[in-house]
């Protein structure tokens, strides 16, 4: 099956990460179309994908956009559908894995007469989207697509909810290759060394630096730890998110931490940092799509904390492979932080629970044959 895969962003994101895992087993027959240039091009390619970057014109409507901020962008987006149309008549299937793309992919497939397949990786709830877009995007899939690809339970009821059609969607989880996740003793250790974390209890955060993402609770969090406790920020403000950059230094600054969080940026070796981590916490304020860095954190054997919502929900059983802790409670995150630093042989055997059965549940191998299995099922 060819496929002419479609994304909006030039930098790597979750959903980008995992279309790089979906597009791998079609590569020798796919394309992927982008509407950025950036990174992401660049990940795609180091993975033997094709990739062409359909417009470098970035399209004005944001996730609050209105109804007529959406039709000034139509001049800029019918050039775009026309590539894309011509582009599609040289592939079996549209597959779609973001919003704009679904707009773009769902036009296309209308009048190259491909079938559509979205990816949907969000929850389509009021807390991250506005109205009129989540209106654009259920009816979009429910007129266009053949197959909606939920990447949660989560995702998928979110969608069914706002008026989406239940019988043409499914769950996939995000798959990934276990053995990446394997780090050696000597490696992790060389690590901490030069990110000054020896004889300290880390917490790694790993995520783009954005408010919802709620590095600013895990902040306010350690100021309530033992002084042993550090943080490292693993992660860019990849949407131009500056402003809450500069309130996570301030808040940093503010409340005498300075010495206890690292910035690292945006990083290409999270498996080896999460493996120099004591634990993992994820701090997401609104509901977390899916949340690929829990299951990674599992797969690296480090003890994770998330936020008791969307996908973490699915991804977690409290007790048994992690723990759960109300979100923006700052409070309660420290309480488990702190039982975790005195309780670390107990958090070391759940955290080789949750690396057993990620590495069970989440193989990328057995995602695949799922997507495999549902796309030929559907199209051949
Ligand atoms: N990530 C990365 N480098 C960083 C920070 C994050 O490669 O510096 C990766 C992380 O390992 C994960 C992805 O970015 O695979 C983020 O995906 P997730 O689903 O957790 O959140 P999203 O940002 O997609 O909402
Ligand atoms: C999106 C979601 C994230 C999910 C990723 C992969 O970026 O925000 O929760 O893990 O897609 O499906």
């Amino acid at each position: 099956m060819k496929i002419l895969f479609l994304d909006q962003s030039g930098k790597p994101g979750g959903a980008e990460l995992c279309l790089i895992d979906i597009a791998k087993p079609y590569r020798d027959r796919a394309l992927v179309g982008l509407f950025a240039d950036g990174p992401f091009k660049t990940l795609l390619q180091q993975n033997q994908i094709s990739v062409e970057v359909l417009t470098t014109q970035s399209i004005q409507v944001k996730k609050s956009s209105s109804f007529l901020q959406g039709l000034k962008s139509l001049r800029q987006i019918i050039p775009l559908i026309i590539k894309v149309v011509k582009r599609a008549k040289g592939y079996d299937l549209i597959y779609a894995n973001t919003q704009k793309a679904l707009v773009i992919g769902a036009i296309a497939s209308f009048f190259a007469r491909r079938p559509l397949v979205y990816h949907l990786h969000d929850i389509l709830s009021k807390e991250h989207f506005s109205q009129t877009n989540r209106r654009i995007a259920i009816n979009l899939a429910n007129y266009f697509a053949s197959l909606v690809i939920a990447n949660s339970q989560a995702s998928q009821t979110a969608f069914v909810q706002a008026g989406g059609r239940a019988n043409i969607t499914t769950v996939v989880y995000n798959g990934f290759e276990p053995k990446i996740y394997q780090t050696c003793e000597s490696d992790v250790r060389q690590l901490q060394q030069e990110l000054g974390l020896i004889g300290k209890f880390v917490i790694g955060h790993f995520s783009r630096l954005a408010p919802w993402k709620g590095q600013h609770i895990l902040i306010d969090a350690l100021a309530k730890c033992p002084q042993q406790v550090t943080v490292i920020l693993v992660g860019d403000a990849l949407f131009g998110e500056q402003d809450y950059v500069q309130q996570l230094h301030r808040q940093v600054t503010a409340l005498g931490l300075k010495n206890r969080v690292n910035f690292l940026g945006f990083r290409a070796d999270v498996p080896q940092l999460m493996a120099a981590c004591d634990l993992v916490a994820h701090t997401s304020t609104f509901a977390e799509p899916f949340g690929r860095v829990i299951v990674e954190a599992m797969l690296c054997g480090t003890p994770v904390v998330a936020t008791k919502a969307g996908g973490a929900m699915e991804l977690i059983e409290p007790g048994i492979n992690g723990f759960l802790v109300q979100p923006g409670d700052f409070q309660e995150l420290a309480q488990v932080i702190t039982t975790c630093l005195h309780e670390r042989h107990k958090t070391a055997t759940m955290a080789h629970n949750a690396r057993k059965i990620a590495s069970q549940h989440f193989d990328v191998k057995i995602i695949n044959q799922q997507i495999s299995q549902l796309l030929s099922s559907k199209f051949n």
